[in-house]
Order: C-alpha cells, then sequence, then structure tokens
C-alpha cells in the first residue's frame, strides 16, 4: 500500500506539500501495521516531520520577509528614482529657460555689435574728416599764402621760434594779469602750455623775452610751466627739473615766476596776477 501521489507533486509544486511529506504521512498511517511484524523498521515519523513542516515554515516566512523588504526597498528607489526624475526635469526645465535667456542675450549683443560697428565707422568717417580739417588748418598757419605762393614756417604768425620751440610773449598791461592757473587756460586756448625750457639756451631765451620794460612793481614777472609739487619742482609734463640752480627755493609760493631783471626764476604765489609766456614745440619744415 505504499503508493507515491506523483500527481500531488505535480498540481503543487510547493515544497511544503513534496511527495516524500505525504509519503510520510502514509507511513505514518501504516505505523500500527507495521509495528507487528516490522519493529522499529523506521523512526517515528511524527518527529521526523515536525522539523520539515518548521522550516517550510520558516523559509515561507523567510520569502515573505524578503519579499517585503524588497519591496519596501524597491519602492524606497522608486520614490528616490521618481524624486530624481522631477528633480531633473525642473533642471532641465531650468536649463531651457537660461537657454532662451541666453539666445536672448545673444541677440541683444549681436544688435549693440551691429551698432557699435557702425557707430566705429561713424567715427572713423568723423575722425577722416577731422584730420582733413586739421591737415587744412596746419597749412593755413604753418605756410600762409604770401606773395610768391605758399611759404612754411617753423612757428605760427605772432609765435618767436627759438631752437625746436616755439614762444609766444603776453606782456599785457596791468588789467590783464592772470594768475598762474588762469594763463595756463590761456596758453591752451591756443594750442600750447606754459613755456618749458629742454636746455640752458631755452632757459636763457625765455629769461631775456621776461620783459619788464615799465618796471612796473606790481608786475612780479611772467608766469612758466614750472611749479611745486610734492615739495618738488616740476615742469607741467610731470617731469622734475634736473637742474635746481635754476630757480630759487619755493620760500614765496609754489609757481615759477621769470623776470629778465634776475638771472634765476624766482618762486610767487600761485594766486597772483602776473604776465605769461605760452610755449610749444616747432614743426620742421
Ligand atoms: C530652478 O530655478 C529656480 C528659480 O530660478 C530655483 O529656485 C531652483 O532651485 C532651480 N532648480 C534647479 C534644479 O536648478
Ligand atoms: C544704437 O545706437 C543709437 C545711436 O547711434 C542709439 O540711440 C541706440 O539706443 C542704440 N541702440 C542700442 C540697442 O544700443
Ligand atoms: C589721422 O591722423 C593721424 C596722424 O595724426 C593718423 O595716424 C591717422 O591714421 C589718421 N586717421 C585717419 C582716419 O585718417
Ligand atoms: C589770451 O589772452 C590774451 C590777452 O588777454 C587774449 O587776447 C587772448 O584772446 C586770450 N586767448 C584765449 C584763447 O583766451
Ligand atoms: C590765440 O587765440 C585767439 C583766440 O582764438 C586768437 O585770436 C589769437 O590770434 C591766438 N594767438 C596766437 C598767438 O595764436
Ligand atoms: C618735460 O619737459 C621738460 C622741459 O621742457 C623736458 O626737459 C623733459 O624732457 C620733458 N619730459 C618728458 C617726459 O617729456
Ligand atoms: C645748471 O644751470 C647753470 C645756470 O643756471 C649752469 O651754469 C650749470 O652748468 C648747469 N648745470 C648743469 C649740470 O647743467
Ligand atoms: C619773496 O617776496 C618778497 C616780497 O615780494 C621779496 O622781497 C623776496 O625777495 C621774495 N623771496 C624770494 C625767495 O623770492
Ligand atoms: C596766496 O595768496 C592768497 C591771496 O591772494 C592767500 O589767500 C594765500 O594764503 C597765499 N598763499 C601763500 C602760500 O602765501
Amino acid at each position: 500500500m505504499n503508493r507515491k501521489p506523483q500527481g500531488l507533486v505535480v498540481q503543487n509544486p510547493s515544497v511544503c506539500f513534496s511527495a516524500e511529506t505525504l509519503e510520510e504521512g502514509a507511513d505514518y498511517v501504516n505505523a500500527a501495521v507495521r509495528t507487528v511484524d516490522q519493529p522499529e523498521a523506521s523512526p517515528a515519523p511524527k518527529v521526523r516531520g515536525l522539523p520539515a513542516l518548521a522550516a517550510c515554515w520558516l523559509s515561507l516566512l523567510l520569502i515573505m520577509a524578503l519579499r517585503i523588504y524588497f519591496t519596501s526597498v524597491m519602492s524606497d528607489n522608486n520614490m528616490r528614482l521618481t524624486a530624481e526624475n522631477l528633480q531633473l526635469k525642473e533642471q532641465n526645465q531650468n536649463l531651457t529657460a537660461e537657454n532662451l535667456q541666453l539666445k536672448e542675450q545673444n541677440q541683444d549683443l549681436e544688435t549693440e555689435k551691429k551698432n557699435l560697428t557702425e557707430q566705429i565707422l561713424n567715427m572713423e568717417t568723423k575722425w577722416t574728416e577731422l584730420n582733413v580739417t586739421r591737415a587744412q588748418w596746419s597749412i593755413d598757419n604753418y605756410c600762409p599764402k604770401g606773395n610768391n605762393g605758399r611759404q612754411c614756417r617753423p612757428c605760427q604768425d605772432e609765435w618767436l621760434n627759438f631752437q625746436s620751440s616755439c614762444f609766444e610773449v603776453y606782456d599785457v598791461a596791468a588789467s590783464h594779469l592772470k594768475t598762474w592757473e588762469e594763463a595756463r587756460e590761456n596758453c591752451s586756448g591756443n594750442n600750447s602750455d606754459l613755456a618749458a625750457a629742454v636746455n640752458e639756451a631755452d632757459r636763457e631765451f625765455i629769461i631775456s623775452h621776461s620783459w619788464n620794460s615799465w618796471n612796473d612793481p606790481s608786475i612780479k614777472g611772467y608766469w612758466i610751466g614750472l611749479r611745486v609739487e610734492g615739495g618738488q619742482w616740476k615742469w607741467i609734463n610731470g617731469s622734475d627739473l634736473i637742474n635746481s640752480s635754476w630757480v630759487d627755493a619755493p620760500t614765496n609760493g609754489s609757481c615759477a615766476v621769470s623776470d629778465d631783471n634776475q638771472p634765476r626764476w624766482k618762486s610767487a604765489n600761485c594766486s597772483d596776477r602776473n604776465r605769461w609766456i605760452c610755449g610749444k614745440k616747432a614743426i620742421t619744415v
């Protein structure tokens, strides 16, 4: 009567209802019969069946636990991925928006570039016109028309040429005297600056033209392009005066005056009113 219920195995593949367990169940039913002629033929089936069942339940529990565990892990993962996905979507949106913005900026820059290119062209045109105007001005001022056509000279009309410089002496009446700053502005109005000497000969030329023929005591001399800056005599171009014996110490003020009665330049208060001498480079003809 020891039949193997193979059908059951097929119908229920679960480990817990495997053929062996059922077979052992059958043995247990037949146990009483067997004890008569076959004592101790097999160990107590009850004892053998219980651990198997427990193992069975344990593995079932294990499987369920694992399933629950993996399900939760996977749903965690899923949630994480969904969140990441959302974030990426937002980033994508942001980048798209940024892209649009950059495109707009690019367009603006292109427009601005066009605008600037045109402005540069306009300015170049203006500059060319200005150059031509200047060239005309220079020719008219340095090469005036004479009886024998144009004659070019190193200095403009009314200006004195000495070596590589042009000087204009403003021996004005007492009512037209100027402060050092005013005198400088007057020179710049005639495309020049207060006079400076590049060498000893220049210095002597400036002194010899600092006339005070009326001996007017209110006129201390002629302003030149020399004044004290940072406790040091400096030319208007910012260079230090090299030969310190050309001028006295700045005891009476911070600006230098030239006077043909004195061998050296003197210091005077820059707010004083004096005559002045303008200077600029001569052109080579
Ligand atoms: C998207 O832009 C908004 C505002 O500009 C900002 O608050 C958010 O953090 C950005 N998101 C990402 C993912 O960069
Ligand atoms: C372009 O240049 C003109 C002047 O030439 C100016 O009025 C205008 O505002 C400029 N446009 C831009 C977008 O810069
Ligand atoms: C204008 O003149 C200067 C020299 O003074 C020259 O270097 C420049 O190229 C000229 N510019 C134009 C546009 O002719
Ligand atoms: C400089 O001063 C002189 C004399 O006062 C005057 O005739 C001349 O117009 C002035 N020049 C300028 C550019 O102010
Ligand atoms: C200085 O400029 C004034 C006004 O522009 C002019 O009348 C005068 O002739 C100029 N003087 C010299 C020496 O260039
Ligand atoms: C500044 O001017 C002085 C006097 O004219 C001259 O000696 C010197 O070389 C000039 N310096 C520069 C840097 O041009
Ligand atoms: C300085 O100037 C004086 C005249 O004022 C001249 O005698 C002397 O040789 C000059 N010194 C130098 C080093 O050029
Ligand atoms: C300073 O000014 C006074 C009065 O005008 C004059 O007597 C004196 O010689 C001047 N000193 C110098 C170093 O220029
Ligand atoms: C220069 O003169 C003015 C008045 O003309 C005066 O207020 C000032 O104190 C004087 N400066 C010096 C250094 O003497």
